[in-house]
């Protein structure tokens, strides 16, 4: 997890943490719910108090949500550096999950955003508690409404990794025509990636399993490295480019393939925490150079990606779909990076 662990201590020095604490209405709903960190093992389906939204909430009955890589993080309690924001020894919030699609049930007395009968998605790093039959959560901090052409699964599935990917590209100026490599092309990241950088008019090579090259070409991918045959490293194409999603290689295997001002974006901080170092030390150079993809703004995020959504520019890989009582075997599953895209929690 060593992208985790970048992205984890940056949310730690950007923003310490408030726990959401729930008020309880007096009515019951179902939630996954753990008292420590570890393996699915902790999770437990019980009957919880439904939150009562403060005057600037409103309260979410939540029809999809998914199980992320970040949610994983947050489960373990891995790195480390997980506890001290989200509560050292036990988790100061009982109930997982970071993202949703669902309907406005109520709203607080000083919302001005939303109304009762909205069609909602969101996401927050740092944990929404959504995986529960409702949330409720500020009206103003990574919540928006969904477009009409979107299933609420397909509206949960567009957060997480699109996020993180769309803090790749605001790291770097793209141009239409330029060349793009994306490792990792079949992930939340990647497959969300591959998809901005086509918007944005540059040519695409992907790489991916064999498994999920159907899919990848079909989000828009020029060519298709399938990395089980191939070693995109050896490609002969040069590029403007290279953005590891899934953190597999390294700034100096990926090198030769990088035009004289090219640049390397990896979603891990590499080898011996190596990518941060570089991306304070090869722009010195002036010529291929590192950046690190610091994840922030979510609301920025969530308002460019429904821009894509709302131009059809824009459609989540969904892999597999769990009610809520299988969730341990949902987290099971993207804890062994071998997902595509992304893994739906349908609610009852
Ligand atoms: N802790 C956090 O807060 C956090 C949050 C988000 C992301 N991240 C990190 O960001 C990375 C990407 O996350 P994600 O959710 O996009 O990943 P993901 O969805 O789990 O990516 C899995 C996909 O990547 C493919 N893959 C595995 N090894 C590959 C390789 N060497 N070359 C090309 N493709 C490969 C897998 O194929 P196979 O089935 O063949 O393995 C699978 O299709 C992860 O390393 C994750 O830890 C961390």
């Amino acid at each position: 997890m060593q992208g985790g662990q970048i992205f984890d201590t940056v949310k730690f020095l950007a923003k310490f943490h408030k726990p959401i604490v729930l008020r309880h209405t007096g009515k019951i709903m179902k939630a996954i719910v753990r008292s420590e960190y570890g393996s699915p093992d902790v999770l437990r389906l019980e009957d919880v108090a439904l939150p009562a939204p403060k005057s600037n909430e409103v309260l979410i009955k939540v029809h999809a949500t998914t199980v992320n890589r970040t949610d994983c993080a947050n489960l373990w309690g891995k790195p480390w550096i997980m506890k001290i924001i989200l509560g050292f020894p036990k988790p100061r919030q009982p109930i997982p999950g970071t993202d949703f699609a669902g309907v406005i049930e109520k709203v607080g007395s000083d919302v001005t955003l939303f109304a009762v009968g909205d069609k909602v998605w969101g996401f927050n790093d740092v944990g929404l508690q959504s995986h529960a039959e409702y949330i409720a959560m500020p009206e103003n901090n990574g919540i928006t409404t969904i477009p009409h052409n979107f299933s609420f699964e397909e509206a949960a599935s567009c957060a997480e990794g699109a996020h993180y990917a769309y803090n790749f590209i605001n790291k770097v100026h793209l141009q239409a025509g330029q060349k793009v490599l994306v490792n990792g092309a079949s992930g939340a990241i990647g497959s969300a990636l591959v998809q901005m950088v086509k918007y944005c008019g540059l040519h695409v090579t992907a790489v991916c399993p064999t498994k999920a090259i159907d899919a990848v070409r079909s989000l828009g991918a020029d060519k298709i490295i399938d990395y089980t045959v191939e070693d995109f490293t050896k490609d002969a194409e040069r590029y403007d480019y290279v953005f590891d999603a899934v953190g597999k290689s390294t700034f100096a295997a990926c090198k030769p393939l990088l035009l004289p001002k090219g640049i390397y974006i990896s979603s891990e901080l590499g080898p011996k925490v190596q990518n941060p170092f570089l991306a304070l030390i090869t722009p010195l150079f002036g010529g291929k150079k590192v950046i690190f993809p610091v994840p922030s703004n979510i609301p920025a995020s969530l308002s460019f990606i429904k821009g894509l959504m709302e131009q059809a520019a824009f459609k989540p890989l969904i892999d597999r779909r769990y009610a809520l009582e299988g969730i341990g075997e949902a987290y099971n599953y993207v804890v062994s990076g071998q997902k595509t895209g992304n893994v739906v929690i349908t609610m009852p």
